[in-house]
Protein backbone atom coordinates (compact mmCIF):
# COMPACT_ATOMS: atom_id res chain seq x y z
CA UNK A 1 0.00 0.00 0.00
CA UNK A 2 1.43 3.74 -1.11
CA UNK A 3 1.85 5.69 2.22
CA UNK A 4 1.04 9.14 2.41
CA UNK A 5 3.31 11.88 3.66
CA UNK A 6 0.35 13.00 5.57
CA UNK A 7 -0.52 11.46 9.10
CA UNK A 8 -3.65 11.53 11.36
CA UNK A 9 -3.53 12.19 14.83
CA UNK A 10 -5.87 10.85 17.44
CA UNK A 11 -6.03 12.75 20.36
CA UNK A 12 -8.20 12.56 23.39
CA UNK A 13 -9.93 15.27 25.88
CA UNK A 14 -9.14 13.72 28.92
CA UNK A 15 -5.48 13.99 28.21
CA UNK A 16 -4.59 10.13 27.14
CA UNK A 17 -1.82 10.11 24.89
CA UNK A 18 -2.57 11.27 21.00
CA UNK A 19 -1.62 9.04 18.96
CA UNK A 20 -0.34 9.34 14.80
CA UNK A 21 -2.03 6.58 12.27
CA UNK A 22 -0.79 6.14 8.63
CA UNK A 23 -2.92 7.00 5.67
CA UNK A 24 -2.50 4.69 2.23
CA UNK A 25 -3.74 6.46 -1.23
CA UNK A 26 -5.27 4.38 -3.04
CA UNK A 27 -4.89 5.04 -7.15
CA UNK A 28 -7.99 6.74 -7.43
CA UNK A 29 -10.53 7.10 -4.29
CA UNK A 30 -10.34 8.54 -0.52
CA UNK A 31 -7.51 7.44 1.77
CA UNK A 32 -7.70 5.78 4.60
CA UNK A 33 -6.53 5.90 7.60
CA UNK A 34 -5.03 2.81 9.00
CA UNK A 35 -6.34 1.71 12.58
CA UNK A 36 -5.46 -1.74 13.01
CA UNK A 37 -3.21 -0.62 16.02
CA UNK A 38 -5.84 1.69 17.83
CA UNK A 39 -6.75 -1.65 19.99
CA UNK A 40 -3.29 -2.47 20.79
CA UNK A 41 -2.15 1.26 21.87
CA UNK A 42 -4.95 2.73 23.30
CA UNK A 43 -7.33 -0.29 24.36
CA UNK A 44 -10.27 0.91 22.35
CA UNK A 45 -12.16 -0.05 18.80
CA UNK A 46 -13.59 2.17 16.80
CA UNK A 47 -17.00 1.93 15.96
CA UNK A 48 -19.09 2.23 12.18
CA UNK A 49 -22.20 0.03 11.76
CA UNK A 50 -23.32 -0.72 8.24
CA UNK A 51 -19.27 0.31 7.55
CA UNK A 52 -20.19 3.69 6.44
CA UNK A 53 -16.85 5.06 6.89
CA UNK A 54 -14.78 1.97 6.94
CA UNK A 55 -12.64 -0.05 4.11
CA UNK A 56 -12.67 -3.55 4.82
CA UNK A 57 -9.81 -4.36 2.28
CA UNK A 58 -7.47 -2.86 -0.27
CA UNK A 59 -8.48 -4.16 -4.55
CA UNK A 60 -7.81 -3.62 -7.13
CA UNK A 61 -10.85 -5.52 -9.00
CA UNK A 62 -13.92 -2.40 -9.23
CA UNK A 63 -14.19 1.26 -8.25
CA UNK A 64 -17.45 3.47 -8.00
CA UNK A 65 -17.48 7.28 -8.14
CA UNK A 66 -20.42 7.83 -6.29
CA UNK A 67 -20.69 11.48 -6.67
CA UNK A 68 -20.04 11.31 -10.43
CA UNK A 69 -21.88 8.25 -10.92
CA UNK A 70 -19.17 6.41 -12.53
CA UNK A 71 -18.46 2.62 -12.70
CA UNK A 72 -14.86 1.13 -13.34
CA UNK A 73 -14.24 -2.37 -13.61
CA UNK A 74 -10.25 -2.85 -13.60
CA UNK A 75 -10.13 0.99 -14.80
CA UNK A 76 -12.82 0.46 -17.78
CA UNK A 77 -16.01 1.98 -17.68
CA UNK A 78 -19.20 -0.05 -17.68
CA UNK A 79 -20.54 1.87 -20.61
CA UNK A 80 -17.58 0.87 -22.78
CA UNK A 81 -17.89 -2.74 -21.24
CA UNK A 82 -21.44 -2.95 -22.49
CA UNK A 83 -21.29 -1.93 -25.23
CA UNK A 84 -17.74 -3.22 -26.88
CA UNK A 85 -17.68 -6.69 -24.49
CA UNK A 86 -19.34 -9.71 -23.69
CA UNK A 87 -20.23 -11.16 -20.25
CA UNK A 88 -17.14 -13.64 -21.07
CA UNK A 89 -14.75 -11.08 -21.78
CA UNK A 90 -15.95 -9.00 -18.04
CA UNK A 91 -15.22 -12.11 -16.55
CA UNK A 92 -11.53 -12.76 -17.79
CA UNK A 93 -11.07 -8.88 -17.47
CA UNK A 94 -12.42 -9.25 -13.36
CA UNK A 95 -10.73 -12.41 -12.68
CA UNK A 96 -7.14 -11.57 -14.47
CA UNK A 97 -6.85 -7.73 -14.62
CA UNK A 98 -6.59 -7.23 -18.48
CA UNK A 99 -9.31 -7.64 -21.31
CA UNK A 100 -8.56 -10.92 -23.43
CA UNK A 101 -6.88 -11.08 -26.77
CA UNK A 102 -8.09 -13.03 -29.60
CA UNK A 103 -6.65 -16.20 -28.55
CA UNK A 104 -7.36 -15.34 -24.88
CA UNK A 105 -10.66 -14.78 -25.75
CA UNK A 106 -11.10 -18.21 -27.61
CA UNK A 107 -9.51 -19.81 -24.85
CA UNK A 108 -11.38 -18.56 -22.27
CA UNK A 109 -14.65 -19.30 -23.77
CA UNK A 110 -13.69 -23.10 -24.69
CA UNK A 111 -12.61 -23.20 -20.95
CA UNK A 112 -15.96 -22.03 -19.37
CA UNK A 113 -17.52 -24.13 -21.41
CA UNK A 114 -16.01 -27.63 -20.71
CA UNK A 115 -17.62 -26.92 -17.10
CA UNK A 116 -21.35 -26.17 -17.93
CA UNK A 117 -22.74 -29.56 -17.07
CA UNK A 118 -23.73 -30.23 -13.14
CA UNK A 119 -22.72 -33.66 -11.83
CA UNK A 120 -26.27 -35.52 -12.47
CA UNK A 121 -26.84 -36.09 -8.44
CA UNK A 122 -27.76 -32.11 -8.21
CA UNK A 123 -30.52 -33.16 -10.03
CA UNK A 124 -31.93 -35.24 -7.20
CA UNK A 125 -30.46 -32.82 -4.57
CA UNK A 126 -33.24 -30.30 -6.21
CA UNK A 127 -35.82 -32.74 -6.09
CA UNK A 128 -35.67 -32.53 -2.38
CA UNK A 129 -37.42 -29.28 -2.56
CA UNK A 130 -40.99 -28.09 -2.59
CA UNK A 131 -41.82 -26.79 -6.25
CA UNK A 132 -43.08 -23.89 -5.06
CA UNK A 133 -39.60 -23.13 -3.51
CA UNK A 134 -38.56 -19.59 -3.70
CA UNK A 135 -35.56 -19.56 -6.32
CA UNK A 136 -33.47 -17.74 -3.72
CA UNK A 137 -33.87 -20.53 -1.41
CA UNK A 138 -33.21 -22.90 -4.17
CA UNK A 139 -29.74 -21.30 -5.31
CA UNK A 140 -28.59 -20.75 -1.55
CA UNK A 141 -28.99 -24.80 -1.16
CA UNK A 142 -27.62 -25.72 -5.03
CA UNK A 143 -24.89 -23.77 -4.71
CA UNK A 144 -23.96 -24.83 -0.89
CA UNK A 145 -24.49 -28.19 -2.28
CA UNK A 146 -21.87 -28.05 -5.28
CA UNK A 147 -19.20 -27.52 -2.11
CA UNK A 148 -19.85 -31.48 -1.67
CA UNK A 149 -18.75 -32.50 -5.15
CA UNK A 150 -15.35 -30.51 -4.93
CA UNK A 151 -14.55 -30.63 -1.50
CA UNK A 152 -11.47 -32.68 -0.99
CA UNK A 153 -10.16 -31.53 -4.50
CA UNK A 154 -10.15 -27.64 -3.74
CA UNK A 155 -7.13 -26.66 -2.03
CA UNK A 156 -7.93 -22.57 -1.49
CA UNK A 157 -4.11 -21.86 -0.58
CA UNK A 158 -3.41 -23.57 -4.24
CA UNK A 159 -4.30 -20.61 -7.17
CA UNK A 160 -4.49 -23.47 -9.28
CA UNK A 161 -7.49 -24.76 -7.38
CA UNK A 162 -9.03 -21.46 -6.66
CA UNK A 163 -9.12 -20.29 -10.57
CA UNK A 164 -10.88 -24.04 -11.30
CA UNK A 165 -13.18 -23.06 -8.58
CA UNK A 166 -14.15 -19.85 -10.43
CA UNK A 167 -14.51 -21.20 -13.96
CA UNK A 168 -16.54 -24.21 -12.53
CA UNK A 169 -19.12 -21.44 -10.44
CA UNK A 170 -19.18 -19.29 -13.90
CA UNK A 171 -19.84 -21.82 -16.14
CA UNK A 172 -22.12 -24.12 -13.78
CA UNK A 173 -24.25 -21.00 -12.26
CA UNK A 174 -26.54 -20.61 -15.36
CA UNK A 175 -27.15 -24.43 -15.59
CA UNK A 176 -28.21 -24.34 -12.19
CA UNK A 177 -30.72 -21.00 -12.38
CA UNK A 178 -31.92 -22.64 -15.39
CA UNK A 179 -32.19 -26.18 -13.52
CA UNK A 180 -34.33 -24.41 -10.71
CA UNK A 181 -36.47 -22.88 -13.16
CA UNK A 182 -37.64 -26.12 -14.60
CA UNK A 183 -37.92 -27.67 -12.04
CA UNK A 184 -40.40 -25.43 -10.64
CA UNK A 185 -42.43 -25.36 -13.28
CA UNK A 186 -42.04 -29.05 -13.87
CA UNK A 187 -40.35 -28.98 -17.20
CA UNK A 188 -37.43 -31.55 -18.11
CA UNK A 189 -34.04 -29.82 -17.53
CA UNK A 190 -32.09 -28.94 -20.81
CA UNK A 191 -28.45 -29.45 -20.64
CA UNK A 192 -26.64 -27.26 -21.91
CA UNK A 193 -25.30 -26.60 -25.73
CA UNK A 194 -21.90 -25.87 -25.91
CA UNK A 195 -21.76 -23.96 -28.83
CA UNK A 196 -23.96 -20.90 -28.15
CA UNK A 197 -22.86 -18.03 -26.41
CA UNK A 198 -23.02 -17.72 -22.44
CA UNK A 199 -26.29 -15.90 -22.69
CA UNK A 200 -27.76 -18.00 -25.34
CA UNK A 201 -27.09 -21.09 -23.64
CA UNK A 202 -28.82 -19.82 -20.45
CA UNK A 203 -31.50 -18.86 -22.51
CA UNK A 204 -31.86 -21.92 -23.99
CA UNK A 205 -31.65 -24.04 -20.98
CA UNK A 206 -34.29 -21.83 -19.43
CA UNK A 207 -36.80 -21.45 -22.63
CA UNK A 208 -36.20 -25.06 -25.15
CA UNK A 209 -38.21 -28.40 -24.09
CA UNK A 210 -37.19 -31.80 -25.69
CA UNK A 211 -39.89 -31.65 -27.98
CA UNK A 212 -39.46 -27.89 -29.21
CA UNK A 213 -36.04 -26.09 -29.95
CA UNK A 214 -35.49 -22.59 -28.29
CA UNK A 215 -34.69 -19.95 -31.58
CA UNK A 216 -32.81 -17.16 -29.71
CA UNK A 217 -33.76 -14.04 -30.52
CA UNK A 218 -30.17 -11.90 -30.69
CA UNK A 219 -31.65 -8.76 -29.42
CA UNK A 220 -32.86 -10.74 -26.13
CA UNK A 221 -29.74 -12.26 -25.67
CA UNK A 222 -27.77 -9.65 -26.21
CA UNK A 223 -29.67 -7.78 -23.38
CA UNK A 224 -29.01 -10.58 -20.96
CA UNK A 225 -25.71 -10.72 -21.72
CA UNK A 226 -25.80 -6.64 -20.65
CA UNK A 227 -27.96 -7.57 -17.30
CA UNK A 228 -24.60 -10.26 -16.66
CA UNK A 229 -22.45 -7.51 -17.80
CA UNK A 230 -24.04 -4.70 -15.80
CA UNK A 231 -24.26 -7.21 -12.24
CA UNK A 232 -21.00 -8.36 -12.67
CA UNK A 233 -19.50 -6.73 -9.82
CA UNK A 234 -19.66 -3.94 -7.58
CA UNK A 235 -16.98 -3.66 -5.23
CA UNK A 236 -17.43 -4.25 -1.33
CA UNK A 237 -21.34 -4.43 -1.30
CA UNK A 238 -23.45 -6.86 1.40
CA UNK A 239 -22.87 -9.85 -0.61
CA UNK A 240 -19.23 -9.47 -1.18
CA UNK A 241 -18.52 -8.91 1.72
CA UNK A 242 -20.24 -11.42 2.77
CA UNK A 243 -18.37 -13.69 0.71
CA UNK A 244 -15.05 -12.03 1.96
CA UNK A 245 -16.20 -12.59 5.59
CA UNK A 246 -16.94 -16.24 4.65
CA UNK A 247 -14.42 -17.41 2.74
CA UNK A 248 -11.71 -15.70 5.07
CA UNK A 249 -11.99 -18.77 7.58
CA UNK A 250 -10.91 -20.58 4.91
CA UNK A 251 -13.69 -22.41 3.80
CA UNK A 252 -14.53 -24.15 0.79
CA UNK A 253 -15.10 -21.53 -2.15
CA UNK A 254 -18.32 -22.73 -3.21
CA UNK A 255 -20.02 -22.63 0.36
CA UNK A 256 -18.69 -18.75 0.65
CA UNK A 257 -20.54 -18.26 -2.20
CA UNK A 258 -23.50 -19.94 -1.06
CA UNK A 259 -23.06 -17.27 1.22
CA UNK A 260 -23.24 -14.37 -1.20
CA UNK A 261 -26.17 -15.61 -2.54
CA UNK A 262 -27.72 -15.90 0.88
CA UNK A 263 -27.68 -12.06 1.45
CA UNK A 264 -28.11 -10.93 -2.14
CA UNK A 265 -31.30 -12.13 -2.02
CA UNK A 266 -32.35 -9.53 0.69
CA UNK A 267 -34.89 -6.85 -0.72
CA UNK A 268 -32.33 -4.38 0.32
CA UNK A 269 -29.79 -5.52 -2.33
CA UNK A 270 -30.44 -7.97 -5.07
CA UNK A 271 -34.17 -8.26 -4.26
CA UNK A 272 -34.67 -5.08 -4.76
CA UNK A 273 -35.18 -6.11 -8.65
CA UNK A 274 -38.40 -8.51 -7.60
CA UNK A 275 -39.45 -5.86 -5.03
CA UNK A 276 -39.64 -3.12 -7.57
CA UNK A 277 -41.23 -5.35 -10.21
CA UNK A 278 -43.97 -6.17 -7.38
CA UNK A 279 -43.87 -2.19 -6.25
CA UNK A 280 -44.68 -1.59 -10.07
CA UNK A 281 -47.50 -3.84 -10.72
CA UNK A 282 -49.07 -3.05 -7.19
CA UNK A 283 -49.42 0.83 -8.35
CA UNK A 284 -50.44 -0.60 -11.26
CA UNK A 285 -53.49 -2.42 -9.73
CA UNK A 286 -54.70 0.51 -8.06
CA UNK A 287 -54.49 2.44 -10.77
CA UNK A 288 -50.95 3.12 -12.71
CA UNK A 289 -49.65 6.79 -13.58
CA UNK A 290 -52.43 8.73 -11.61
CA UNK A 291 -51.83 6.91 -8.36
CA UNK A 292 -48.35 8.09 -8.63
CA UNK A 293 -48.70 10.82 -6.52
CA UNK A 294 -50.36 8.62 -3.91
CA UNK A 295 -47.41 6.41 -4.19
CA UNK A 296 -44.90 9.08 -3.40
CA UNK A 297 -46.69 10.54 -0.05
CA UNK A 298 -46.30 6.76 1.52
CA UNK A 299 -43.46 6.45 0.54
CA UNK A 300 -42.16 9.85 2.37
CA UNK A 301 -44.32 9.00 5.01
CA UNK A 302 -41.32 8.22 7.33
CA UNK A 303 -44.31 5.92 9.38
CA UNK A 304 -44.79 4.15 6.43
CA UNK A 305 -42.26 1.84 5.98
CA UNK A 306 -43.08 2.24 2.42
CA UNK A 307 -39.49 2.82 0.05
CA UNK A 308 -39.50 3.54 -3.66
CA UNK A 309 -37.38 0.37 -4.74
CA UNK A 310 -35.00 0.71 -7.28
CA UNK A 311 -34.13 3.94 -5.75
CA UNK A 312 -31.09 4.81 -3.27
CA UNK A 313 -27.65 3.80 -3.00
CA UNK A 314 -25.19 3.71 -0.30
CA UNK A 315 -22.47 5.08 -3.15
CA UNK A 316 -24.64 6.60 -5.28
CA UNK A 317 -25.18 9.78 -5.31
CA UNK A 318 -26.21 10.33 -8.77
CA UNK A 319 -27.64 8.47 -11.27
CA UNK A 320 -26.31 4.77 -11.23
CA UNK A 321 -24.75 4.47 -14.67
CA UNK A 322 -25.89 0.68 -15.12
CA UNK A 323 -29.41 2.18 -14.36
CA UNK A 324 -29.41 4.25 -17.74
CA UNK A 325 -27.73 0.97 -19.66
CA UNK A 326 -30.59 -0.73 -18.43
CA UNK A 327 -32.96 2.05 -19.55
CA UNK A 328 -31.78 1.96 -22.69
CA UNK A 329 -31.89 -1.86 -23.27
CA UNK A 330 -35.02 -1.42 -22.01
CA UNK A 331 -36.16 0.51 -24.75
CA UNK A 332 -34.23 -2.08 -26.99
CA UNK A 333 -36.14 -5.33 -25.72
CA UNK A 334 -39.77 -3.53 -25.68
CA UNK A 335 -39.15 -2.31 -29.21
CA UNK A 336 -37.95 -5.84 -30.84
CA UNK A 337 -41.17 -7.43 -28.67
CA UNK A 338 -43.92 -4.68 -29.84
CA UNK A 339 -44.07 -3.89 -26.38
CA UNK A 340 -43.28 0.04 -26.51
CA UNK A 341 -46.76 0.56 -24.74
CA UNK A 342 -45.73 -1.54 -22.06
CA UNK A 343 -47.89 0.01 -18.98
CA UNK A 344 -45.03 -0.83 -16.62
CA UNK A 345 -42.44 0.71 -18.51
CA UNK A 346 -44.57 3.96 -18.72
CA UNK A 347 -45.34 3.56 -15.33
CA UNK A 348 -41.63 3.68 -14.21
CA UNK A 349 -40.47 6.32 -16.41
CA UNK A 350 -43.29 8.77 -15.38
CA UNK A 351 -42.63 7.30 -11.58
CA UNK A 352 -38.44 8.33 -11.96
CA UNK A 353 -39.67 11.68 -13.18
CA UNK A 354 -41.59 12.39 -10.80
CA UNK A 355 -39.14 11.28 -8.20
CA UNK A 356 -36.18 13.20 -9.60
CA UNK A 357 -38.35 16.31 -9.35
CA UNK A 358 -39.40 15.71 -5.71
CA UNK A 359 -37.71 17.44 -3.19
CA UNK A 360 -37.88 14.39 -1.13
CA UNK A 361 -35.37 12.84 -3.50
CA UNK A 362 -33.50 15.59 -4.70
CA UNK A 363 -32.02 16.35 -0.84
CA UNK A 364 -31.52 13.12 -0.30
CA UNK A 365 -29.91 12.56 -3.58
CA UNK A 366 -31.76 9.19 -4.62
CA UNK A 367 -31.73 8.11 -8.13
CA UNK A 368 -32.83 5.12 -9.98
CA UNK A 369 -30.38 2.28 -9.34
CA UNK A 370 -29.53 -0.76 -11.59
CA UNK A 371 -32.85 -2.76 -10.00
CA UNK A 372 -35.29 -0.04 -11.26
CA UNK A 373 -35.70 -0.77 -15.11
CA UNK A 374 -33.91 -4.26 -15.07
CA UNK A 375 -37.17 -6.41 -13.79
CA UNK A 376 -39.26 -5.04 -16.79
CA UNK A 377 -36.59 -6.02 -19.09
CA UNK A 378 -36.21 -9.63 -17.89
CA UNK A 379 -40.35 -9.68 -17.49
CA UNK A 380 -40.37 -8.56 -21.27
CA UNK A 381 -37.64 -11.39 -21.70
CA UNK A 382 -40.01 -14.17 -20.39
CA UNK A 383 -38.34 -14.36 -16.99
CA UNK A 384 -41.00 -14.66 -13.70
CA UNK A 385 -40.55 -12.29 -11.26
CA UNK A 386 -39.17 -14.53 -8.58
CA UNK A 387 -36.13 -15.76 -10.58
CA UNK A 388 -34.75 -11.68 -10.89
CA UNK A 389 -32.53 -12.06 -7.96
CA UNK A 390 -31.16 -15.97 -8.89
CA UNK A 391 -30.08 -14.19 -12.66
CA UNK A 392 -28.40 -11.71 -10.13
CA UNK A 393 -26.58 -14.08 -8.09
CA UNK A 394 -25.92 -15.52 -11.89
CA UNK A 395 -24.59 -12.35 -12.84
CA UNK A 396 -22.42 -11.60 -9.50
CA UNK A 397 -20.94 -15.08 -9.52
CA UNK A 398 -17.67 -14.05 -11.21
CA UNK A 399 -17.66 -10.81 -8.70
CA UNK A 400 -17.87 -13.03 -5.48
CA UNK A 401 -15.25 -15.59 -6.77
CA UNK A 402 -12.65 -12.69 -7.98
CA UNK A 403 -13.38 -10.79 -4.72
CA UNK A 404 -12.78 -13.88 -2.53
CA UNK A 405 -9.78 -14.65 -4.42
CA UNK A 406 -8.08 -11.70 -4.72
CA UNK A 407 -8.56 -11.59 -0.66
CA UNK A 408 -6.94 -15.08 -0.23
CA UNK A 409 -3.51 -14.00 -2.60
CA UNK A 410 -3.60 -11.03 -0.35
CA UNK A 411 -0.40 -11.27 2.30
CA UNK A 412 -2.72 -9.06 4.51
CA UNK A 413 -5.52 -10.83 4.86
CA UNK A 414 -6.95 -12.26 7.95
CA UNK A 415 -9.79 -14.15 9.02
CA UNK A 416 -12.69 -11.28 9.39
CA UNK A 417 -13.37 -11.00 13.12
CA UNK A 418 -15.36 -7.64 14.07
CA UNK A 419 -15.69 -6.12 17.86
CA UNK A 420 -18.45 -4.76 19.49
CA UNK A 421 -19.91 -2.09 22.13
CA UNK A 422 -21.17 -4.34 24.39
CA UNK A 423 -24.23 -2.46 26.10
CA UNK A 424 -25.61 -5.95 27.70
CA UNK A 425 -25.62 -6.77 31.43
CA UNK A 426 -22.40 -6.47 33.07
CA UNK A 427 -20.74 -10.14 35.16
CA UNK A 428 -23.93 -11.71 37.40
CA UNK A 429 -24.63 -14.67 39.17
CA UNK A 430 -27.22 -17.22 37.90
CA UNK A 431 -29.74 -17.26 40.34
CA UNK A 432 -31.51 -20.77 41.64
CA UNK A 433 -34.82 -21.35 39.58
CA UNK A 434 -36.76 -20.49 42.86
CA UNK A 435 -35.52 -17.03 42.91
CA UNK A 436 -35.87 -15.71 39.54
N1 LIG B 1 -37.28 5.20 -0.85
C1 LIG B 1 -37.53 6.15 0.08
N2 LIG B 1 -36.60 6.68 0.90
C2 LIG B 1 -35.36 6.24 0.78
C3 LIG B 1 -35.00 5.25 -0.17
C4 LIG B 1 -36.02 4.73 -1.00
N3 LIG B 1 -35.76 3.80 -1.91
N4 LIG B 1 -33.69 5.00 -0.07
C5 LIG B 1 -33.22 5.80 0.91
N5 LIG B 1 -34.23 6.55 1.42
C6 LIG B 1 -34.12 7.56 2.45
C7 LIG B 1 -33.93 6.97 3.84
O1 LIG B 1 -35.20 6.75 4.47
C8 LIG B 1 -33.13 8.04 4.52
O2 LIG B 1 -33.99 9.11 4.83
P1 LIG B 1 -33.75 9.98 6.18
O3 LIG B 1 -32.42 10.65 6.01
O4 LIG B 1 -34.91 10.92 6.22
O5 LIG B 1 -33.77 8.99 7.32
C9 LIG B 1 -32.21 8.55 3.41
O6 LIG B 1 -32.95 8.31 2.20
C10 LIG B 1 -30.87 7.88 3.37
O7 LIG B 1 -31.06 6.49 3.18
P2 LIG B 1 -30.36 5.33 4.03
O8 LIG B 1 -31.38 4.27 4.30
O9 LIG B 1 -29.63 5.91 5.19
O10 LIG B 1 -29.32 4.85 2.95
P3 LIG B 1 -28.54 3.49 2.97
O11 LIG B 1 -27.29 3.75 2.27
O12 LIG B 1 -28.48 2.89 4.33
O13 LIG B 1 -29.48 2.52 2.09
C11 LIG B 1 -30.41 1.36 0.25
C12 LIG B 1 -29.28 2.26 0.75
C13 LIG B 1 -30.55 0.12 1.17
C14 LIG B 1 -30.09 0.86 -1.15
C15 LIG B 1 -31.73 2.17 0.27
O14 LIG B 1 -31.61 3.29 -0.60
C16 LIG B 1 -32.92 1.32 -0.14
O15 LIG B 1 -33.48 0.60 0.70
N6 LIG B 1 -33.36 1.39 -1.45
C17 LIG B 1 -34.45 0.59 -1.91
C18 LIG B 1 -34.00 -0.82 -2.16
C19 LIG B 1 -33.13 -0.93 -3.39
O16 LIG B 1 -33.46 -0.45 -4.46
N7 LIG B 1 -32.00 -1.66 -3.23
C20 LIG B 1 -31.10 -1.94 -4.33
C21 LIG B 1 -29.76 -1.37 -4.10
S1 LIG B 1 -28.78 -1.62 -5.52
C22 LIG B 1 -28.34 -3.23 -5.46
O17 LIG B 1 -28.20 -3.86 -4.46
C23 LIG B 1 -28.17 -3.87 -6.75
Amino acid sequence: MNASDVKATLSFSDGSPSMDLPIYKGSIGPDVIDIRKLYGQTGKFTYDPGFLSTASCQSAITYIDGDKGELLYRGYPIEQLATGCDFLDTCYLLLYGELPNEQQQRDFHKLVNNHTMVNEQMQFFLRGFRRDAHPMAVMTGLVGGLSAFYHDSTDINNPKHREIAAIRLIAKMPTLVAMAYKYSIGQPYIYPKNDLSYAGNFMRMMFATPCEEYVPNDVLVRAMDRIFILHADHEQNASTSTVRLCGSSGTNPFAAIAAGVACLWGPAHGGANEACLNMLEEIQQMGGVEKIGDFIKQVKDKTSSVKLMGFGHRVYKNYDPRAKLMRETCHEVLSALGLENDPLFKLAMALEKIALEDEYFVSRKLYPNVDFYSGIVQRAIGIPVSLFTAIFALARTVGWIAQLNEMIADPEYKIGRPRQLFVGAERRDVPPLSAR
